[in-house]
């Protein structure tokens, strides 16, 4: 018999188990690495985990499949993990609503000066800002893959402009796209509220940084809901602090959790969530693995497959 190890939230472990055991009885489910007493470690196949042991490998060397139990991958260590170990992603529709709903509050509250009112009602200030409708924004979204693309239907309704930024170029409906760094200045000099939704790879680790931010025109607006490392949190308190960027909201940092003295926490133009953007539902995700596992066994591609040479 094949063996399934899911390594994550207990709670949420026992749903992911309910669905395996209504779905495929002949897999059998085990919930944690301490759970799984007498668990034969040469039959496990496959392992569902969000921080993987770096010993994973060694514990089971039959190992065909890893599941990350989230869309980024950044954060396991492949190192000693055989070539022929696929690595797997979360693409799965309950994620992606949060994130849909994350972003779309975002951009609103922003387009609608939300941070500036509550400063004024802090200081018990009745004051109208010029109408948002004076105003013609565009919202810029770096990663146009699962997630970005994702963002764009749930924008799609508000009147807004909508670019994109690429590796490789694409072609979206009602997008203004751009693909790689030769066209990263033409997509952030047009951009008054920008999005991050890109993974974490050597490629865009700190790539927001001082000579990024100041291709945005003055005043405009960050939204982090990719990765911490991904910023130059220096570099964005500065341009904070000049009033280059009139504001951030900031789902991600570096380190998570951010310390208690750090500035971020602080500053009265940075809105801070605990990484919550985005989080896969047991449910939903349980049947994405599912529908993956038989794909597996069949020998057909696996949704959400990783290029570990790209790295996402
Ligand atoms: P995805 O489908 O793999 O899409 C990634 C996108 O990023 C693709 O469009 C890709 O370009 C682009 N990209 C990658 N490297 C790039 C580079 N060097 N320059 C320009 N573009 C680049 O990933 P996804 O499912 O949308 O998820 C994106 C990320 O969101 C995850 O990796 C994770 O870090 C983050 N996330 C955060 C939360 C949260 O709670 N805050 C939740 C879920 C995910 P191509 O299309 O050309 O390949
Ligand atoms: C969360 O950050 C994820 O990558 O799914």
């Amino acid at each position: 018999m094949n063996h399934l190890v899911y390594i994550g939230h207990q709670g949420r472990g026992q749903q992911w188990r309910e669905e395996f055991s209504r779905q495929r009885p002949d897999l059998v489910f085990h919930l944690g690495l301490e759970g799984s007493e007498g668990l034969e470690s040469h039959d496990v196949r496959y392992v569902v985990a969000w921080q993987p042991p770096k010993d994973l490998i060694d514990r089971f060397p039959n190992l065909e499949v890893l599941f990350s139990l989230g869309a980024g991958v950044d954060h396991i260590d492949l190192s000693r993990m055989p070539p022929a170990v696929k690595l797997v992603r979360m693409v799965e529709p309950g994620l992606r609503q949060d994130m849909v709903e994350y972003v779309v509050w975002a951009v609103l509250s922003l387009k609608r000066q939300i941070p500036t009112y509550l400063q004024q009602q802090n200081q018990i200030l009745w004051k109208a800002l010029e109408g948002p409708q004076a105003l013609r924004y565009r919202v810029g979204v770096m990663g146009l893959g699962v997630l970005g693309q994702a963002v764009f239907r749930g924008l799609q309704p508000f009147d807004v402009d909508l670019a994109g930024w690429s590796r490789t170029p694409h072609s979206l409906k009602g997008v203004k796209c751009y693909a790689g760094p030769e066209a990263l200045a033409d997509f952030l000099r047009d951009t008054h509220i920008l999005v991050n939704l890109l993974p974490l790879t050597s490629a865009t680790h700190h790539l927001v940084n001082q000579a990024f931010l100041e291709l945005l025109p003055a005043g405009a607006v960050f939204i982090n809901a990719g990765r911490g490392p991904q910023v130059v949190q220096q570099d964005l308190l500065d341009a904070l602090d000049r009033g280059h960027l009139s504001h951030a909201i900031l789902d991600v940092t570096d380190p998570e959790p951010l310390p208690a003295s750090h500035p971020l926490w602080r500053h009265p133009s940075v809105w801070i969530t605990p990484h919550v953007a985005g989080h896969s539902h047991p449910n939903s995700a349980a049947q994405v693995v599912l529908e993956n596992i038989g794909r597996h066994e069949m020998g057909l591609p696996m949704a959400g497959l990783v290029d570990r040479v790209r790295g996402y």
